[in-house]
């Protein structure tokens, strides 16, 4: 029963993602396309749960920058993706090892099968769904603009203007980069590893705003004074995990986790752990 609700679930929330971004959907040279599906799927789905008490290991994928969803205390990654990903693997008795990387190699990590999934804060898109299948959505994602205080930027209307040429600072990958890419063209995007590295060029003048996550962004502008975020929002997001297309199997454990994490509570009180408002 559960795992039809789920099924529906996904089903409702790919078609959302969808009818959301149906008017920003435009290829981008940034995304991961490149890799072939390896036949190495095997780690994660195959078996249960070890007979001799070693537990199997789920291996994830993420971008460890990207604070309240993922980032380092101490040499340790913690996070509210994080949370959720421990919690599932405890669900499916398995034992999880988070490997960090460029946000931009996940996807590839994912398809040919050097992780089991990909969990980055990342926003089910069509163009990301011709290469990964993504679960039921975990949470809710806001795509905004960070500028200076003294900014002549007030709007996101502004970055549209009629003869603007506003320079946009976007991590590599990310659908900040891709619809700001497709929006404004290449010419006015400047990409960089992370959202911090994106804010610090603001700081230096070489963009004139950032687009990023919400929930980043607030902590960027925290801990960089003279920064601010505009109070109109330029995207609204569904954050799912990213899954390899053959490894159907995997996809379904972690839909029916997912879906009995939220029902529970559990993901709403890790959540509210990380984020107060
Ligand atoms: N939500 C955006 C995307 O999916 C940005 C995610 C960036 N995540 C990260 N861990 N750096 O493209």
């Amino acid at each position: 029963m559960k795992k039809i609700l789920a099924l529906v679930l996904a089903a409702l929330m790919m078609l959302s993602a969808t009818l959301v971004f149906a008017s920003c959907d435009t290829p981008s040279t940034t995304d991961n396309k490149g890799a072939a599906p390896s036949a190495s799927e095997e780690s994660a789905s195959d078996e249960a749960d070890g007979t001799d008490g070693e537990k199997q290991v789920l291996k994830m994928a993420t971008n460890a920058y990207f604070p309240p969803y993922e980032y380092y205390e101490g040499d340790k990654i913690v996070g509210i993706d994080a949370e959720i990903a421990a919690a599932i693997a405890e669900k499916l008795g398995m034992e999880l090892v988070i490997e960090d990387m460029a946000f931009d190699s996940i996807l590839t990590a994912v398809e040919n099968g050097s992780v089991d999934f990909g969990m980055a804060g990342m926003t089910v898109n069509p163009d990301r769904l011709k290469s990964v299948n993504f679960t039921i959505s975990y949470a809710k994602g806001v795509q905004v603009v960070i500028v200076k205080e003294d900014s002549p930027i007030t709007t996101v209307d502004d970055l549209f203007a009629d003869g603007a040429t506003y320079k946009v600072g976007v991590q590599t990958g990310t659908t900040g980069d891709s619809y700001s890419s497709s929006d404004f063209g290449d010419a006015r995007v400047s990409r960089y590893v992370s959202g911090n590295e994106a804010v610090a060029a603001l700081l230096r003048g070489d963009v004139d705003c950032v687009i990023i996550d919400n929930q980043p962004a607030k902590s960027y502008v925290a801990n960089n004074e003279g920064t601010k975020i505009l109070a109109t929002s330029y995207a609204d997001e569904d954050y799912a995990i990213c899954v390899s297309k053959t490894n159907e199997a995997l996809l379904e454990k972690l839909d029916t986790a997912i879906y009995a994490l939220i029902e529970d509570g559990t993901i709403a009180g890790i959540v509210a752990k990380y984020i107060k408002e």
